[in-house]
């Protein structure tokens, strides 16, 4: 062995080993130097522990100890010692004892820092751009190697889980041909045959029906998928699922495999209080009691349907929205009533954000008519009135927001609303994990501007058997066997029983406006692999990066990511996209018009 490689873990040794020797390997965390006295607290990936070079080393090692800056990499030998009373350091596990120095090895030098990984306080205002450029050195805090450390035990648990069931892990090209997952495809030009282009996977979905069709009727995969798509704060560019498949099952076999493998998974590293058996909720109910497809269950406060009871008011302006087919529904905020008219006019712009024309109130500081102030109480009998509160089984001190609208805005308007009064209520509880299955979505849904259907899901999704019936009456109408995994509100993963019969595929496809010789030209591998006995099957995919997010609380997905791509898919530490030469273009058949601003 190296005469300078670890005996000992830094954030390992306790008084038990007090009086041994020991080799420590590790960072600068921090350093201090009282003349004759230099401290160091040397940190590696298990934790720190307090290194003393005293006036008993030679000089050589005092000289070296106070060339040290943060962040040099140190080989460290010497002997445990318990610290005298008074200066032990309850806050930290190694805190009773520290190390003698006996010699001390620059294993290698650092530069000024970019930031300091010592300061947690301090990482908090680094500029994110900046951490990702230098992401070696901010992986270096405690807290980036416990997520990584997270994210390794639920892939472990998963693929523990997994295995158990009898599946098989099997891996599927990243070179393939385009993916109709709903995202731009990133291509990759094919340089024997100028023009032509893998695209990457967006997911391994057509792979993983092909295994199917292949009879292995059990598959998983800890995939990265690629969508060029807009980012969000839940979104990246390269993000990983585990995506399995299963042939000879029903959507109950699945949602129930997927019920299991979550509570297994999340059980064996967390905490956090999940709400067994999942609650099941289909499109239409989400929509009408949430106002999301991707509920958050930790609270209730749910929408609530007053259209039948404000009906014909003489307020023209629900008489407009419902002789349009539109909705009036309600929404409490406890203690709304406490608001300043401001706050009340920042609620009602929070609403028009959204879309609506405007948000109407009732504050209710009784039950009765008389407690309830609103500027729409003149449309209205007290009867009427009581009737609203009653409906919203309102408590004295709510504010009733109220927005009329197309059901779609409706929806949207007062789910968004209710999310912000979770939040400025403090109802989202962290340390809750409230998971739930969403089913029965619609199978397409019009595209406005494109005036055409497209899928909900993907296009491989099996319709509901009884619902084949609307497909060219009311395709609106088709609810498809797809189910999504919400966690918080957030949509953590979805999957479907899948078609597969041509004869449907192709049906579909048409709706799909994708004309045959298209259908052939894109998809024709998976109608003729449907026309070779291919087995029913279905599957399911969870996002990690999302569950991991869901388990550490984290709303943005690059803190949970080992090497994250900046806004517009930028890496700032590799640089990356980047130019490449003029003879790598010419070798692939490529020309690049000049950009223009
Ligand atoms: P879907 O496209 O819904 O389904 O993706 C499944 C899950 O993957 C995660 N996810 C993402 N995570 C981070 N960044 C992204 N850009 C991103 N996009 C998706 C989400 C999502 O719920 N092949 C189907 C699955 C199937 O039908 O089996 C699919 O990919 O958590």
């Amino acid at each position: 062995m190296a005469h300078w490689q670890r005996t000992h873990d830094c954030g390992k040794i306790n008084i038990n080993h007090v009086g041994e020797e020991t080799v420590l390997n590790g960072w600068v965390n921090r350093n201090r130097d009282h003349g004759d006295l230099v401290f160091i607290d040397l940190r590696d990936r298990t934790g720190i522990v307090q290194v003393v070079i005293d006036a008993g080393t030679s000089p050589e090692i005092m000289e070296a100890a106070r060339s040290l800056r943060s962040e040099f990499c140190l080989s460290v030998r010497g002997k445990v010692r318990a610290r005298r009373e008074g200066a032990v350091n309850p806050n930290i596990a190694t805190g009773e004892i520290e190390i003698v120095t006996e010699e001390l090895e620059i294993l290698s030098a650092s530069k000024a820092l970019p930031f300091q990984v010592s300061d947690e306080a301090a990482m908090e205002q680094v500029d994110e751009t900046r951490r990702v450029k230098y992401r070696y050195i901010d992986l270096r805090r405690p807290k980036m190697y416990q997520m990584l450390a997270l994210r390794h035990k639920v892939v472990t648990q998963i693929r523990e889980f997994m295995n158990a069931e009898d599946f098989l892990e099997i891996e599927t090209p990243i070179f393939t041909k385009s993916t109709p997952e709903g995202a731009r495809d990133y291509l990759i030009p094919y340089r024997l045959n100028p023009g032509y282009f893998y695209a990457l996977p967006q997911s391994p979905q057509q792979y993983k029906q092909l295994l199917m069709v292949g009879g292995v009727e059990r598959y998983y995969q800890i995939a990265r998928c690629f969508r060029d798509e807009s980012q969000r704060a839940d979104r990246q560019p390269e993000f990983t699922q585990l995506d399995l498949e299963m042939s000879f099952v029903t959507q109950e076999d699945i949602l129930s495999l997927v019920e299991r493998l979550i509570t297994t998974v999340i059980g064996n590293v967390s905490e956090k209080q999940m709400l067994t058996p999942f609650p099941r909720l289909t499109w239409d109910e989400s929509l009408r009691r949430y106002g999301s497809d991707k509920p958050d269950i930790r609270f209730g406060l749910e929408l609530v349907d007053l259209s039948d009871i404000v009906r014909d008011s003489g307020f023209s302006a629900f008489d407009r929205v419902l002789a349009n087919g539109g909705q009036v529904k309600a929404i409490r905020y406890p203690n709304g009533t406490k608001l300043s008219r401001r706050e009340v006019d920042i609620v009602a712009e929070f609403c028009k954000e959204f879309g609506a024309a405007g948000m109407a109130n009732i504050a209710v500081s009784e039950l009765s008519a008389a407690g309830l102030k609103s500027p729409i109480a003149k449309f209205f009998t007290p009867e009427k009135m009581e009737e609203i509160v009653k409906a919203c089984e309102a408590e004295v001190g709510d504010l009733l927001c109220i927005v009329a609208d197309t059901p779609k805005t409706v929806a949207n308007v007062l789910g968004r609303l209710r999310l912000e009064i979770g939040n400025r209520l403090g109802l989202r509880d962290p340390n809750r994990l409230y998971f739930n299955f969403v089913t029965d979505f619609p199978l397409v849904q019009w595209d406005e501007t494109e005036k055409r259907w497209d899928a909900e899901h993907h296009p491989f999704t099996m319709p509901i058997e009884e619902h084949l019936q609307y497909f060219d009456t009311d395709p609106g109408r088709i609810r498809a066997q797809c189910y999504d995994l919400v966690c918080n509100g957030q949509e953590s993963g979805s999957g479907s029983i899948r078609i597969h019969r041509a004869d449907i595929q192709s049906k579909v496809f048409s709706l799909l406006g994708i004309s045959e010789e298209t259908q052939r030209e894109r998809f024709g591998h998976m109608l003729d692999a449907f026309s070779f006995g291919a087995p029913p099957h279905g599957g399911f995919a969870p996002g990690i990066d999302r569950l991991i997010m869901n388990l550490l609380d984290e709303p943005n997905i690059r803190e949970v990511m080992a090497f994250p791509k900046m806004g517009l898919g930028h890496d700032p530490m590799m640089e990356a996209p980047s130019l490449v030469d003029d003879a790598q273009l010419k070798e692939l058949g490529l020309e690049v018009k000049p950009h223009k601003k």
